[in-house]
């Protein structure tokens, strides 16, 4: 039964593939139904919307907030996503389509590899300012969207999700979820007067858009495809590192090689690499203090202790 859900109280977190099949693009897309948001969840979108902007100013790759307006994703109201579309396909043929919240990702990868961004419809309640799990819409529009509009970006995802089911039944999934995360989500670009975020993890992130770029405990590290596979990723808390890019053109063709599967082969022999822990190859803007881990570890413990 095709999921219509759209119940934006407690989003959907969607593992069930029963009744989907390859090639199905609808199976898991929902109206935005527009019209069922509240006055204050514009006022939310609003505020979050004006703080970002803030927070980011000079953070954030340069393209990020010009393609926010010309994409027409402003602070006003909650944006609509036929309109954002009309824009985006113009620009390079992708368009965003909503979703009831977190969807398989043989799905997930299908739609990308199709030009279609699965953005969530429901926005966050407000004791989830600062951070919450499922993607909402807001982390999907103001945090991903814009850079759909960059060409060369725009492939990279496409690429993504195209290399996603080549290597279906390889049991690639994690090595490619670790990648998608340390770029699409997670990724820092170096500009000509420095650092600047990219990956929508950070852009939609009040404190991790900060802490990603100014403080000295995480490391910072060059792209290096392999080394990101092999990485253990945090769901929870800020990266213990975050890697580099020069360019989206180096991006782009570092992970436009016609076969991933000797790549796979050779990453399923190595040992994964936890987070924080660094390898030889690893080439640093910075190598971190990892002082935050540190005392985050020691609250956990304290936390651990004081249950116990
Ligand atoms: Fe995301």
């Amino acid at each position: 039964m095709k999921k219509t859900n759209n119940d934006r109280e407690y989003p959907g977190h969607y593992t069930d593939l029963e009744g989907w099949t390859p090639g199905d693009l609808e199976y898991f897309t929902i109206p935005q139904d527009w019209e069922n948001y509240t006055d204050e969840e514009h006022k939310l979108w609003a505020h979050l919307f004006d703080r970002q902007e803030e927070i980011l100013k000079g953070r954030a790759i340069t393209q990020f907030m010009d393609s926010l307006s010309t994409l027409g994703i402003t602070r006003d109201r909650i944006p609509k996503l036929e309109e954002v579309n009309e824009i985006l396909m113009k620009k390079t043929g992708w368009e965003v389509v909503g979703v009831p919240g977190v969807i398989p990702v043989y799905p997930f990868t299908e739609l990308l590899a199709n030009r279609k961004f699965p953005a969530g419809t429901f926005l966050r309640k407000p004791k989830h300012m600062d951070y919450i799990e499922e993607p909402d819409i807001f982390h999907d529009l103001f945090g991903h969207v814009p850079l759909l509009a960059d060409p060369v970006f725009a492939d990279y995802i496409q690429l993504f999700g195209q290399g996603s089911i080549k290597a279906r039944g390889m049991n690639a999934d994690k090595f490619l979820g670790r990648l998608y995360w340390y770029t699409v989500e997670f990724g820092l670009i170096e500009e000509k007067d420095g650092l600047k975020i990219y990956g929508a993890g950070i852009m939609s992130s009040p404190t991790e858009a900060v802490f990603a770029l100014e403080n000295p405990s995480p490391h910072r590290i060059r792209f290096d495809k392999e080394r990101m596979m092999r990485t253990q990723v945090k769901i929870d808390d800020f990266q213990a590192q975050y890697f580099v890019i020069d360019s989206f053109d180096q991006l782009f063709k570092e992970t436009a090689e016609p076969d991933f599967t000797p790549i796979y082969e050779e990453l399923k022999q190595q040992p994964m690499i936890k987070e924080g822990e660094t390898v030889p190859e690893d080439v640093f803007i910075n190598k971190g203090t990892r002082e935050y881990e540190k005392i985050a570890n020691e609250k956990r413990a304290a936390k651990k202790k004081n249950k116990s």
